[in-house]
């Protein structure tokens, strides 16, 4: 198989990330709940791995990283503990229903929304944002690239409106982190939202938040958290007021593994691959009459991501020829982001995502670029 769903989540994981995983199913207990080895091992490859993400988005504090379940959990926590009735957000057109359902579901108890724009090549009217603050306006919750078109956002535009305007930034990082730099600190991020299985190339099931120093989220879960047993409240202090109940430690070890490797082959350098690959392939069918490509590709700064259509065909059914004759594996239909297609007018069509990784191969990208011509012809 030819896997261009790297998106959705990474296929190819390093090795490394298989090994410590396997280690880790026999080796590690339960996280702050012993003081015995396999406890104690536990609790430092999850302490080990809160440094590196700490360190991969510049905050300046290991304790602000918080483990989920996945970038959906995360933003669940971010958006339900932080906003309530009476307050506006902004949001955009490009998100995720990861947030996208959690603030419809507050909408029902009380908060307005403001949905941002895009032009029609999905890029955001970043001038609306200012325009869209009103004096009960809590947050802005922002996705950092989107999952359709991969335009990036500039996160520096939003940071200093949210600044100025003394509103939380909260941002899914969920295809961007390991692909893009991301620095909470000098972009005042207060709330970063990741997921550990598409980039960062760890186990399903990993994720996370960085919550800045002094921001309180009430807690979404409560539960056993190995430390203040006879306080019926949660603690306070995180990562633990946030993490009830025990860690995925055998998915942290193997997200910790990914970590190491992408700091050893540096996320720069993977980045550059998946730009070329992506790059490569755009030029291959940009000009093929009858293709209909979506996003922003003036700029290589984007996430490895080409979404298009083929004349009306339904992207399905082109999905599933690329399957069938050519074993390509990308993603069609809505990508649950249903105000991203209706802003593009694919809601009917839906689009073919391809999405990249740099264990992809030049010759992966030609077979797609073949098999594209050949579905044209036909
Ligand atoms: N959010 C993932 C995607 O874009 C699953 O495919």
């Amino acid at each position: 198989m030819i896997y261009f769903d790297n998106a959705a989540t990474s296929l190819k994981k390093p090795q490394e990330v298989t090994d410590a995983m396997i280690a880790a199913l026999t080796t590690m207990g339960n996280s702050g709940r012993g003081s015995h080895e396999s406890s104690l091992d536990s609790s430092r490859l999850i302490y080990h791995t809160r440094c590196q993400l700490a360190n991969l988005f510049n905050a300046p504090n290991p304790s602000q990283i918080v483990f989920t379940l996945n970038a959906t959990d995360s933003l669940n926590i971010a958006i339900q503990g932080l906003i309530t009735a009476g307050d506006h957000v902004i949001t955009t057109v490009m998100e995720h229903n990861s947030v996208l359902r959690p603030l419809y579901h507050l909408e029902k108890q009380g908060v307005a929304l403001s949905l941002i724009s895009t032009d029609h090549q999905g890029v955001l009217d970043y001038q609306k944002i200012s325009e869209a603050v009103r004096p009960n306006t809590k947050a802005i919750v922002i996705t950092h690239a989107s999952n359709l078109t991969g335009n990036k956002v500039d996160l520096t535009k939003i940071s200093t409106i949210a600044q100025a305007e003394k509103l939380l930034l909260i941002v899914d990082a969920s295809q961007t982190a390991g692909v893009l730099p991301i620095d909470v600190t000098s972009l005042g991020i207060d709330v970063l939202c990741f997921t550990g299985h598409k980039s960062l190339m760890g186990p399903q099931g990993t994720g996370g938040l960085y919550i800045r120093e002094g921001l309180e989220i009430r807690p979404l879960r409560y539960g056993g958290t190995g430390v203040e047993t006879y306080n019926q409240d949660q603690p306070e202090s995180l990562p633990t007021r946030l993490e009830a109940g025990t860690l995925n430690s055998h998915g942290i070890a193997g997200l910790s593994a990914a970590l190491t490797y992408i700091e050893k082959a540096g996320r720069a350098t993977i980045y550059q691959r998946e730009q070329q690959l992506m790059a490569h392939f755009y030029q291959g069918i940009n000009e093929l009459p009858g293709i209909t490509l979506y996003g922003d590709f003036s700029t290589l700064e984007r996430c490895p991501i080409v979404a298009l259509n083929i004349g009306q065909l339904d992207s399905s059914d082109v999905s599933d020829q690329l399957y069938t004759e050519f074993a390509i594996a990308t993603r069609s239909g809505g990508h649950c982001a249903p105000l991203m297609h209706q802003a593009l007018g694919t809601v009917n069509q839906g689009a073919v995502r391809f999405s990249f990784s740099h264990y992809n191969t030049f010759e992966e990208v030609n077979t797609a670029i073949h098999g594209i011509k050949k579905v044209l012809s036909n």
